[in-house]
């Protein structure tokens, strides 16, 4: 049932709904190929060097699991026979608790946490405290819900569908959306990950993307962007600027600075800032191919060191830009992240000419919605402030922001057309973009 050393490995990289196809030109831009997307994800074969890569450099992955088995479980003692055939030793690493992420659909087998009981009875190793709630997940892959907390566990996700289990184990440990260096929150702080989706969809370069103005194959070249699709920005040899002026804890703004300066999503300036992964544990991992795939990041940083980056953050709330710059020391990109403390009324572009064909200029940004934070005022007045701000002072720059509520986006008076819809926190939620912004925009 489980596979030999060296061998290729089902893999499947889990993301939120909306977001297949970001991470699936992700994983094209990695030069990763035979790709399947489904929903939550994408299906691919990977080597070990390659499932190291991209749980080192995927931005907008929740986690990468890695196919275990494959077995009929019509009763317990199928479950328990066939499960002891599992070569748990190559996951489990001795000593550590195991946790269950189980959904059963059209089977016999419904008791998710009895499942789960039995699959860590085979494994010889202890249910980790808390799991039930991971155990009782629901059919998406993506956990919007936090796994266990305590000591860190060998994560597994079991689906049974139609009396057939497929077993697969966690790769990521810690969700990749904790990437280390995002210690301090404001209100209501977005998922990395989901900054980095709103990122791609607006076409922001990232390492082993396609240069702006250059698009991955099947992508469309001219125009608005595809839902769900990166859109295309300037081009890779002008500026590249971004301003968040409601930045809160920085999460766009520092995920931007991390990206476009050629840095992984999730490897901080000090060792307890740089997260670490489940595969390490694994009993056939390579520390010699760990070491060299965390080598070629060297060079990614040395080929991204020519990019004229200019990232702004700003927040009317003061705590929010002292997370946000201890944020981005912590990410290692404090020296690319200019945060200001500063209403959104107040705020200027970077100094220097109106951006031009060849530049890539972003306003992204996630303002206040609402049900998320209470605003103390009337949005509606909010969104249409910043969309005045953005017509008078951000002439050619382009405006993308997640809403919750698109009626209230319309009092921006920008001209929106929706680039990704996906969720956040379990509430649908949509990333509107505009065009260059003239004064009449
Ligand atoms: C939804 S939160 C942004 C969260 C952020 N994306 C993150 O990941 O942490 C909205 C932010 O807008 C800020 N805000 C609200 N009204 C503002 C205003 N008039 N000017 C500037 N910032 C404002 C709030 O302080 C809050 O930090």
């Amino acid at each position: 049932m489980s596979r030999r050393a060296g061998d290729t490995l089902a893999c499947m990289a889990v993301c939120p709904p909306g977001v297949e196809p970001l991470l699936d030109a992700e994983l094209a831009a990695m030069g990763i190929a035979r790709r399947n997307v489904v929903r939550g994800g994408v299906e691919v074969n990977l080597r070990p060097r390659q499932l190291y890569a991209a749980n080192l450099w995927l931005r907008t992955a929740t986690r990468v699991l890695v196919r275990v088995a494959m077995f009929d479980v019509h009763d317990f003692a199928t479950l328990e026979r066939n499960a002891a055939t599992v070569n748990w030793r190559q996951w489990v690493p001795a000593g550590a608790q195991v946790t269950f992420r189980v959904s059963s659909h059209r089977s016999r087998l419904d008791h998710t946490r009895a499942i789960a009981e039995r699959l860590a009875a085979a494994a010889g190793a202890p249910l980790a405290t808390g799991s039930a709630d991971w155990a009782d997940g629901g059919s998406s892959y993506d956990d919007e819900g936090a796994p266990p907390a305590g000591p860190p566990a060998a994560r597994f996700v079991a689906r049974i569908d139609r009396n057939r289990l497929t077993l697969s184990a966690d790769s990521s440990g810690e969700p990749l959306y904790q990437r280390g260096w995002r210690r301090q929150v404001a209100k209501a702080p977005l998922r990395p990950t989901l900054a980095a989706a709103m990122l791609a969809a607006v076409g922001w370069p990232a390492q082993g993307q396609p240069a702006q103005g250059q698009p991955a194959q099947g992508q469309p070249a001219q125009g608005q962007p595809a839902q769900g699709q990166p859109a295309q920005g300037g081009s890779s040899s002008g500026r590249l600027m971004l301003v968040d002026p409601f930045c809160g804890s920085g999460t766009v703004a520092i995920e931007a600075a991390l990206a476009a300066s050629g840095r992984p999503p999730g490897t901080g300036a000090t060792p307890g800032s740089t997260r670490s992964f489940a595969f390490e544990t694994w009993a056939d991992f390579a520390p010699g191919t760990w070491a060299s795939v965390r080598g070629e990041a060297t060079q990614r940083l040395a080929d991204a060191a020519g990019n004229d980056l200019t990232v702004m953050a700003s927040d009317r709330d003061a705590g929010a830009i002292a997370a946000t710059t201890a944020n981005a020391a912590r990410a290692a990109v404090g020296h690319l992240v200019a945060a200001t403390h500063s209403a959104v009324s107040a705020i200027e572009p970077p100094p220097g000419p109106p951006p031009g064909p060849n530049d890539t200029a972003w306003v992204v940004t996630n303002p206040p919605w609402g049900g998320r934070i209470a605003s103390g005022g009337d949005l509606r007045d909010l969104y249409a402030t910043f969309g005045n701000v953005m017509r008078a002072r951000f002439t050619g720059w382009r405006v993308a922001m997640l809403v919750a509520d698109r009626h209230l986006a319309a009092h921006s008076g920008l001209g929106l057309h929706e680039a990704l819809r996906t969720t956040a926190g379990g509430q649908p939620v949509q990333l509107l973009v505009t065009g260059p912004l003239t004064a009449s925009s």
